[in-house]
């Protein structure tokens, strides 16, 4: 028996219970592989089911406003996820009359497809036999042939790519795929493998050398980037001021009013009357941290009342049902938490 035969038979027994998996409309399982992309399992589960439910298919989709959409996906993070996703789904319903990609080379050129999701909804849901090369992939593969060079470097990412290859049956690559993951994710963990209790352990040239625990050789990363963050909860009668984002990062969600680079009163003061809005007083009311991939937010978050803005000032006046309803990222918890509660109780207002 070889190392694809004693996987698969071990996913057979073994495979995790997740609502995206059993399913084989193609169009469930594209939703499900760009929610995985930079989210966990777990997490993805609860978010998947909810946004089947409200675009159940690509007409569905296509047809949402990106704000619906933005909204369905608050708290998934990696925003440009959602709006690749419906951008994708009106392609698919404008080009093609609704038929998704049936191979990974079609399903690459569609916006935020790379070649690791491409492959995972090609082999899952038409049977290609493709790898799909992710960080767990990458791990188990450095792992059992002994790849020591750092996975990054192009011309291991291709080497790695074509013993992923090698490994897939021709009858069941999404599973086969789906099982390489699951070993992954938990067994042949990062750092810390479980070794004694991996199927593929006679296979494994690391583990036979003693480096099963050191591979893969990752290139040391770059620590996100610490900026200091001031951010404006700006109330006038019972509304709070939320504006949209139109910088790369969260683009297209909304937040409260925010300089980024300062986070002392005075920045943000000045910040607000250059748009012609004017407050009494700025308050220390918090401070809040959120860690992107390349950035950390030290959010100070400040309140103040209106004294005065123009009519045509941008943004959204809101209560606290706008609040809710308006789609917020992760980083504006603490904030949306202090404007919620001063909306509800009068305070400040
Ligand atoms: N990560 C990405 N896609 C996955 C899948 N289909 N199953 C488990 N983990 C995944």
């Amino acid at each position: 028996m070889g190392i694809t035969e004693a996987l698969l038979n071990w996913y057979d027994d073994n495979k995790r219970d997740f609502p995206f998996r059993g399913v084989d409309d193609p169009y469930l399982i594209w939703v499900s592989e760009i929610m995985l992309q930079q989210t966990q399992t777990v997490t993805v589960s609860g978010y998947f089911t909810r946004f089947i439910r409200q675009f159940p298919d690509v007409f569905a989709l296509a047809d949402a406003e990106e704000q619906a959409v933005l909204k369905a996906w608050e708290g998934l993070g990696y925003y440009s996820r959602a709006r690749n996703l419906r951008k994708a789904a009106r392609i698919i319903v404008e080009e093609r009359q609704g038929r998704l990609p049936s191979t990974a080379e079609d399903w690459q050129r569609l916006p935020g497809v790379g070649p690791y999701t491409a492959a995972a909804i090609a082999s899952i849901a038409f049977s290609e036999p493709v790898p799909a090369i992710d960080g767990n992939l990458t791990r188990v593969i450095c792992r059992l042939f002994l790849v020591e060079e750092d996975p990054a470097v192009p011309s291991v990412k291709r080497r790695i790519y074509a013993l992923g290859k090698e490994l897939m049956p021709l009858d069941r690559p999404g599973d086969m795929n789906q099982a390489l993951m699951d070993l992954g994710a938990t067994i042949c963990l990062p750092g810390t493998p479980d070794c004694p209790r991996c199927p593929l352990l006679a296979f494994c040239q690391a583990e036979q050398a003693g480096m099963a625990e050191n591979l893969p050789n990752l290139s040391a990363k770059k620590p996100p980037k610490p900026v200091s963050v001031a951010v404006g909860l700006i109330f006038r009668g019972g509304k709070v001021l939320l504006v949209k984002r139109r910088d790369a990062l969260l683009k297209g969600l909304y937040v409260f009013p925010l300089i980024e680079g300062e986070d002392d009163a005075a920045a943000l003061g000045n910040a607000l009357e250059k748009s012609g809005i004017h407050v009494d007083t700025l308050d220390e009311v918090g401070q809040a941290r959120h860690i992107f991939t390349h950035r950390i937010w030290h959010m100070r978050l400040y309140a103040g009342k209106l004294k005065e803005a123009p009519p045509d000032t941008q943004g959204i006046w809101a209560d606290a049902a706008g609040v809710e309803a308006l789609p917020l990222p992760g980083a504006m918890r603490a904030a949306r938490q202090y404007a919620l509660e001063a909306l509800s109780y009068g305070k400040r207002l």
